[in-house]
């Protein structure tokens, strides 16, 4: 029916018909809020870039995460800054790494809290690579292996789940394999199936220590320019075992969560990364944008693309308000 039979601005005119007529919804269970944990005692140190956010100790970590919990955030996902870095992370798949001693500390302290942890070596390597370096890239299949360790050991820790986030061909079966001979057949993978070589995950690299020391990840994460491959990827993660999907930057990647969702109809997370979160920051610093307004609307455009869940830096904020 056209106009003046229809006329959309009737159920516009208040707040009560916008209300019983909006069709997303932001939850408090749809968020996971990203933590960095760092060595030492008291440890506090905001990364500034990211306001609001810290490199924390597990002293104050544990604190934090009850605060999460208090504001109903159902699940947080850990990185780690080690003591020490080298050649082969190992510090990533050592049972007394800062990860796995995080993960015990949060289990003792706040044992409702859902634990996911990122599973990559850049924070660990001393040349911030993903994965173990041969002939100056980043090999496959070893580093597939170093990566199923440091998920065992993030499960032996109490993890609740896994979160590979390197994007090697075949890890998530290698992951999947290993958890289920090893007694873990229990324990989710959320694969980092369709992540981008992205410019917006610069800040984390600040909040991690994980730049690349040379080069860069074109050869392991995906070119920002493809569709059909990050359905591909995601397929394959999802036949390997993939319990959850990511797609990683979420807000330039809008179409990609969306296809990702009609496409195969199973959860879907988006991470709204480091980089969108500070942009916004900066334009609401300098009062160019209103922050809360915005940042409403960016999760709330990922929620409509098809995100079942959003890992965003924005969580501990929005929390009190959903
Ligand atoms: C580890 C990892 C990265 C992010 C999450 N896991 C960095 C990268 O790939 O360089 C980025 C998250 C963010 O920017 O918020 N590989």
């Amino acid at each position: 029916m056209p106009f003046p039979i229809t006329r959309m601005r009737r159920l516009r005119q208040s707040e009560t018909t916008r209300r019983m007529v909006r069709e997303t919804h932001l939850r408090v269970d749809d968020l996971v809020m990203p933590l960095f944990v760092a060595p030492g005692q008291g440890l506090k140190t905001e990364i500034s870039s990211m306001p609001g956010n810290h490199q924390m100790s597990i002293d104050v970590l544990t604190e934090s995460c009850k605060e999460i919990v208090d504001l109903g955030i159902p699940a947080v996902i850990l990185f780690g800054i080690p003591e020490q870095k080298d050649e082969h992370g190992t510090e990533a798949y050592h049972d007394h790494g800062i990860i796995q001693r995080a993960i015990c500390a949060l289990k003792e302290t706040v044992p409702e809290l859902y634990v996911i942890t990122d599973v990559c070596l850049c924070e660990y390597t001393s040349h911030g690579h993903c994965g173990v370096i041969v002939d100056g890239d980043v090999h496959n299949d070893q580093t597939v292996d170093l990566l199923v360790k440091e998920s065992l050991s993030h499960v032996r820790a109490g993890a609740d789940m896994v979160a590979p986030s390197d994007m090697m061909d075949g890890r998530i079966g290698a992951i999947r394999t290993a958890l289920d001979t090893g007694g873990y057949s229990h324990i989710p993978i959320m694969a980092y199936a369709a992540k981008f070589c992205s410019g917006f995950y610069g800040p984390f690299r600040e909040a991690a220590e994980s730049a690349p020391q040379f080069g860069d990840r074109r050869s392991y994460q995906m070119d920002p320019a493809n569709g059909d491959e990050a359905i591909r990827e995601v397929a394959l993660d999802l036949e390997e075992g993939a319990d959850l999907v990511m797609v990683k930057p979420a807000l330039s990647y809008l179409d990609i969560i969306y296809r990702v969702k009609q496409e195969f109809g199973v959860p879907v997370a988006a991470y709204n990364v480091s980089g969108e979160f500070a942009m916004v920051k900066a334009a609401a610093q300098n009062g160019w944008i209103d922050e809360d307004r915005v940042r409403d609307e960016l999760l709330l455009s990922i929620k409509r693309a098809g995100a079942d869940l959003i890992l965003t830096y924005f969580a501990r904020d929005i929390a009190p308000l959903l």
